[in-house]
């Protein structure tokens, strides 16, 4: 499988005297070790397809995995709508049962097997989308696959940008409504021991109207298993956990949730929070913000950092994130995002936690509806897997009004 490689560089400030990151290279990760996340075998092919036109692709595919029952689908107004680092992303109509729908195509190289496929094939969460049907086709001699996934209108890069045009900021009940959807489908990919390992907003799709965010861009999740390596060039990197920044081959899930905070604090504020020119820029960017990282936290974020880091004489005054958020940003906001900002991975609040905290106390309100008037999307239909019912979690997230009505 295609790593997805982000930039390698991690001197940070050259010549500041800051936090020399020069141990930590591309470089001194092994070769056998920077391929460790490579997997074989290939998916089985759906073939049998022909493209008739640009436009017009008919193939005959099994629907929702249910073997036996092959159906030929006719994709019809094919329309290229994102082009993402590894995929390219159609929107189309699928002739016979008239549904819109997004065809992701990623070409595959060698016989490798598709980690998002194989990912995707054993979720199912209302906050991660929906993949409901797949095949292979062979395109000027490429073999591509297409995951034919649920469509939603736009991402939430999109939403934040068009705001930030207008010099405004998303409504503060739809940056919940999303970020909590964010958080959920994040808590139910831990709760598997999967991390995504890309979240940023231009990885999730919403339906603004219904108030409706799903997860997307599974192509960089990976189950993580204690004491087995990967990769630690992952994530885009102003979204990127500072442990990832300094190399750490062994991390956790709480890279997401260092993720997750940068996307709210963006939603917040209408930009990324941490915006550096390369990953050493980028430590430099958080520790701007954040302020200097301890050695023991140093020492959390990666035991086998070997850079020399000298933080004497240094004179920082962080600009602390309420001097970064919009002054009128209330301090439930704040908090949420310095819980999940914290340079200690086992500091960091957990995704599912994070639902809990009061800055979504107003979504468990009974009468709270969208400002179109439409009612909220299902917020609190929690599988067993999120959340075991009965725990003092479930009883934080699970509002009192509706027991009565489950
Ligand atoms: N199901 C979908 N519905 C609508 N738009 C989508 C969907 N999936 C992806 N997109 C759009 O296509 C872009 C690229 O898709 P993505 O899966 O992120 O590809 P890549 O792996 O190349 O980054 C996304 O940023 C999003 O804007
Ligand atoms: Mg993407």
């Amino acid at each position: 499988m295609a790593q997805r490689r982000p930039t390698t560089s991690t001197q940070i400030e050259k010549g500041s005297g800051l936090v020399d990151l020069s141990g930590v290279d591309r470089s001194t990760i092994p070769q056998s070790q920077q391929h460790s996340e490579t997997v074989i075998d290939y998916p089985e092919a759906n073939d049998e397809t022909s493209v008739s036109s640009n436009a017009t692709l008919r193939v005959t595919v099994y629907m929702n995995e249910v073997r036996g029952q092959r159906q030929e689908l006719t994709f019809i107004n094919r329309e290229k709508i994102g082009q993402g680092t590894f995929g390219r992303v159609y929107r189309a109509r699928i002739q016979q049962t008239n549904e819109i729908c997004a065809i992701k195509e990623v070409e595959m190289e060698g016989h490798f097997k598709n980690r998002e496929l194989e990912i995707l094939r054993q979720v199912s969460h209302t906050n991660i989308f929906n993949l409901k049907s797949y095949f292979n086709r062979a395109d000027n001699g490429h073999d591509v696959l297409c995951l034919v996934l649920e469509f939603l209108p736009m991402s939430a890069y999109m939403l934040i940008r068009n705001y930030r045009k207008q010099n405004r900021r998303a409504p503060l009940l739809y940056t919940k409504i999303f970020c909590y959807q964010m958080l959920r489908a994040l808590g139910y990919l831990h709760s598997l021991g999967i991390a995504h390992r890309d979240v940023k907003p231009s990885n999730m799709v919403l339906d603004y109207d219904a108030g409706v965010l799903k997860l997307c861009d599974l192509g960089s999740a990976k189950r993580l298993v204690k004491g087995e390596r990967s990769v630690a060039y992952i994530c885009s990197r102003y979204y990127r956990a500072p442990e990832l920044l300094l190399g750490c081959i062994d991390y956790s899930v709480a890279i997401d949730a260092w993720s997750a905070g940068t996307v709210i604090a963006e939603f917040l504020n209408g930009y990324p929070i941490f915006r550096g020119d390369d990953s050493s820029d980028q430590m430099y960017k958080i520790i701007r913000i954040m302020g200097i990282p301890t050695r023991d936290d140093i020492v959390e974020m990666n035991p086998q950092y070997r850079g020399d880091v000298d933080l004497t004489g240094v004179r920082l005054q962080p600009r602390t994130l309420q001097g970064y958020l919009p002054t009128r940003t209330p301090i439930i906001a704040i908090d949420l995002c310095a819980q999940l900002l914290q340079y200690r991975p086992s500091s960091r609040i957990t995704c599912m936690n994070a639902l809990a905290t009061s800055f979504f106390d107003e979504l468990r309100e009974q009468r709270l509806k969208l400002p179109n008037g439409k009612p909220l999307p299902p917020l609190f239909n929690f599988k067993n897997i999120e959340v075991t019912q009965g725990t003092a979690l479930y009883n934080a997230l699970m509002p009192a009004w509706i027991n009565g009505e489950l």
